[in-house]
């Protein structure tokens, strides 16, 4: 699998007064198994991004690839595309509407032409990677808490088996525990599947420990595209387009300005441990 995205600019109500650019020459490539943090603040451009690539908006100037194949030529089926690309909206449990969780589920599959059996054999296992029990399969899926009404509609788009999983902001307006509890079994269905997962986020603490590769957009286009830790490197650039580090990465730096020997390459709280230790001799 992979995904180029190239030179891409979209523009909103082009050739009217309401004319606006949303996304300005965006290039990058998607490979295999990556699991990337698509981050920037508010209105940098993100859903745009993502929208392309499972065709749903299509570039006002540039293309996007999947395997090789430019997806807005003419013949491309952009259905099949979507049995390829899922994408999880932002508040996707708006968008529950089937009488029992397990139905919602199985509408996916039902969609691409699976048997009934096969469907149902498919969403229940994806209701299984995304941890809802088999309890709760035949209650209306209004009913559920809201942690528990996006893991269903995360469902609803796994139970397709698409090569790449795209969320919009899966996890604004959860609780911190819903929040942990979502990413976690992200990352499970990963390991499980093999897929490939873009997060798009506007919090580094998601994307940072979750993420290989991060992407910060900032006015409709990628400013850095690189390994969590290069990124945080550019620590006032990134305060900056009022985005910031890891609280744990701007502790480090607060340390290294009060005169500490650290690292400031630190992602996690065991290393921030580890380094802290060194500093004072204890490594
Ligand atoms: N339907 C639309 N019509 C016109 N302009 C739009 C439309 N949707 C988005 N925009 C504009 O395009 C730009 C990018 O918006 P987009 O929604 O892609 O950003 P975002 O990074 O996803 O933001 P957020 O973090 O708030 O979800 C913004 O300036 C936004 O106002
Ligand atoms: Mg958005």
């Amino acid at each position: 699998m992979s995904i180029l995205v190239n030179h891409l600019t979209y523009k909103y109500n082009p050739g009217t007064p309401m004319e606006s650019v949303a996304l300005n020459d965006v290039s990058f490539e998607i490979g295999d198994g990556e699991f990337i943090g698509l981050i920037g603040h508010t209105g940098s451009g993100k859903s745009t991004l993502v929208q392309h690539l499972n065709g749903i908006l299509k570039p006002t100037e540039g293309s996007v690839y999947y395997n090789g194949r430019d997806v807005f030529d003419g013949d491309y089926d952009l259905k099949e595309l979507r049995s390829h690309v899922g994408l999880v909206f932002q508040y996707p449990e708006h968008q529950l509407f089937e009488s029992d969780v397990f139905k919602d589920v199985c509408f996916g599959p039902l969609n691409l032409g699976l048997s009934k059996k096969e469907a149902e054999l498919r969403a229940y296992k994806a209701l299984k990677l995304v941890g809802i029990e088999d309890d709760f399969f035949y209650q209306s899926p209004f009913d559920l808490s809201g942690g528990q009404k996006r893991r269903v509609a995360i469902a609803g788009v796994l139970a397709m088996e698409p090569d790449v999983l795209v969320l919009d902001e899966p996890t604004a307006g959860l609780d911190p525990r819903g929040r942990d509890d979502l990413l976690d079994s992200l990352k499970t269905v990963q390991a499980e599947t093999g897929c490939t997962v873009v997060l798009v986020s506007h919090s580094m603490e998601d994307v940072a420990r979750y993420a290989d590769r991060i992407l910060v957009m900032n006015n409709g286009t990628i400013v850095y595209d690189d390994k969590p830790v290069s990124v945080f490197r550019h620590y006032d650039k990134l305060k900056e387009m009022g985005l910031g580090v890891p609280e744990i990465t701007g502790a480090m730096y607060r340390l290294r300005a009060a005169g500490f020997n650290v690292s400031t390459d630190v992602i996690t709280v065991d290393d921030a441990v580890n380094e802290i230790m060194a500093a004072m001799g204890h490594a």
